[in-house]
């Protein structure tokens, strides 16, 4: 006895074609044109796509940053982004400069435990190879091993907010090499910390304190150069890198520029950049731009269209979120002096609807590429193929069915997000989740009860993953 979703048509990212998928327990136990529905309990997906559920790879759920906490916790953030379709999410574990890397993991631990809904795993950001004050790396060197040894298969590198995250490159480059040897991935912020600073300063000091000289005085050359030095760095000691939230043009060439000259790297744009501009969000008139204050900054709208383009040739790999999302009360912080507005913005419900509506229905992306870059993609390049991330038989049972043809109005009033603001205000967009079943247990059903979660709180179980170089070697 099991669910047989029939009449679908399962979207793959290298198919499409009309079948059945049968789950038992948590897993799909078969996957064939037509299976008999006999003692099955069955769900009829006439006119939906059947696709795997979307994997977030940048989220940060319940982050202390920029003198708060980010709004959504475990519960609240797994739940909008099963409501949105995405039924696993990895989320930054942040080392604190002076302390262990195994306390950022039980801290991170203690957040998500009996509160994650869907699954989820860590990275690790590394910020400190030696907390204890031993004049040596060893031991910072060895948690890493640690780490993968648990199944923390990825490290972030900040090259961005220096006295707090930021690491040098020599640290980083000690990093690259050890995860090089542990055949794990370095995923790097890729912005020049220390000449943006300069800029902010001399920005400040010029009276510019609103929102929109945050977007300014980051510039694109900034994130680009941080790009290919941390490409080159990675590149010499043999590791395989992982770009997160690539902004621009500029970054993409530096990308492309390496990728060709044989690095292993690999990167990750987010649906704002794919479709918010400086222009049309910053143009520097209001307060209410906070709600755009993130990093990388929004860029100028031409560099939307390379974007997409690199999506569709493969260039960039993933679409992910960077969901850090802070109330408008949080991002008060910051009036009078851009400098203390919390960075961040809420999206981790809204994409697969912004990815679908302005890629495939624009004929930017095929639906197949939709599945690989929100799906299928992130499971190989963080080592979770084995379980997520495919419609196959053995696989665990996250499944979305995708009603392409239902019309949908993005707003705060109606999401999950924890924000009172939504990027996406008003949008208006085509195709969205009908229903979402996470290790084959039903737990959005947008169809019957719209945008309300249905499992129990608690139930996202932590995710180990395979050290396997992001599926480069
Ligand atoms: O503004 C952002 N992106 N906040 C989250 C931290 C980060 O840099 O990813
Ligand atoms: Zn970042
Ligand atoms: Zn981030």
């Amino acid at each position: 006895m099991g669910t047989l979703i029939k009449n679908g048509t399962v979207v793959s990212s290298t198919y499409s074609q009309k079948l059945d998928v049968l789950i038992e327990g948590e897993r799909i136990i078969k996957v064939a044109p037509s299976i008999d529905p006999t003692g099955h309990t069955l769900v009829d997906a006439t006119n939906l796509l059947v696709m795997p559920g979307g994997i977030d790879v940048h989220t940060h759920l319940d982050m202390p940053f920029g003198g708060t906490t980010s709004a959504d916790d475990y519960t609240t953030g797994t739940q909008a982004a099963a409501v949105g379709g995405t039924t696993t999410v990895i989320d930054f574990a942040l080392q604190s400069q002076g302390h262990t890397m195994a306390e950022a993991l039980t801290t991170w631990l203690a957040k998500s435990n009996n509160k994650a809904c869907i699954d989820f795993s860590l990275h690790m950001a590394v910020t400190d190879l030696d907390p204890n004050k031993t004049g040596s790396t060893a031991a910072g060197l060895a948690e890493l091993e640690d780490m993968v040894a648990f199944g923390i298969t990825s490290f972030k590198l900040f090259m961005a907010y220096p006295g707090v995250l930021m690491i040098d490159d020599g640290l980083m480059f000690q990093v690259m090499q050890k995860a090089a040897s542990l055949n794990a991935l370095c995923c790097i912020h890729a912005e020049n910390g220390s000449a943006i600073d300069i800029v902010v300063a001399q920005t400040i000091a010029a009276g510019h304190t609103e929102p929109h000289y945050h977007a300014l005085s980051r510039s694109p050359k900034a994130e680009a150069e941080a790009t290919h030095r941390s490409i080159a760095l990675a590149d010499m000691a043999g590791c395989s890198v992982y770009i997160v939230h690539l902004s621009n043009e500029d970054s993409l060439a530096a990308l492309k520029f390496m990728q060709a000259r044989g690095a292993k790297a690999l990167a990750e744009t987010c649906t704002q950049y794919l479709v918010l501009s400086i222009e049309e969000q910053m143009p520097g008139k209001s307060w209410d731009e906070a709600k755009f204050v993130f990093t990388p900054p929004l860029r100028e709208k031409w560099n939307q269209d390379p974007l997409w383009a690199a999506l569709a040739d493969g260039s960039l790999s993933v679409v992910s979120t960077d969901h850090c999302p802070f109330r408008m009360d949080q991002k008060a912080l910051g009036k009078g002096d851009f400098r203390k507005i919390p960075n961040g913005g809420p999206g981790i419900e809204n994409r697969l609807q912004i990815l679908w509506h302005f890629g495939v229905n624009q004929g930017r992306i095929t639906p197949e590429k939709f599945v690989d870059l929100a799906s299928t993609a992130p499971a190989r390049i963080f080592g979770m193929a084995n379980q997520k991330g495919s419609i196959k038989e053995g696989l665990d049972a996250d499944i979305l069915l995708w009603d392409p043809n239902v019309d949908y109005t993005i707003s705060a009033a109606t999401q999950c997000m924890a924000t009172d603001y939504s990027m996406f205000e008003g949008w208006k967009v085509k195709g969205n989740a009908a229903k979402v079943f996470s290790r084959g247990e039903l737990v959005v059903d947008n169809t019957t009860q719209p945008g309300k979660f249905l499992g129990a709180t608690g139930r996202g179980k932590f995710l180990k993953r395979e050290a396997n170089a992001g599926g480069l070697t």
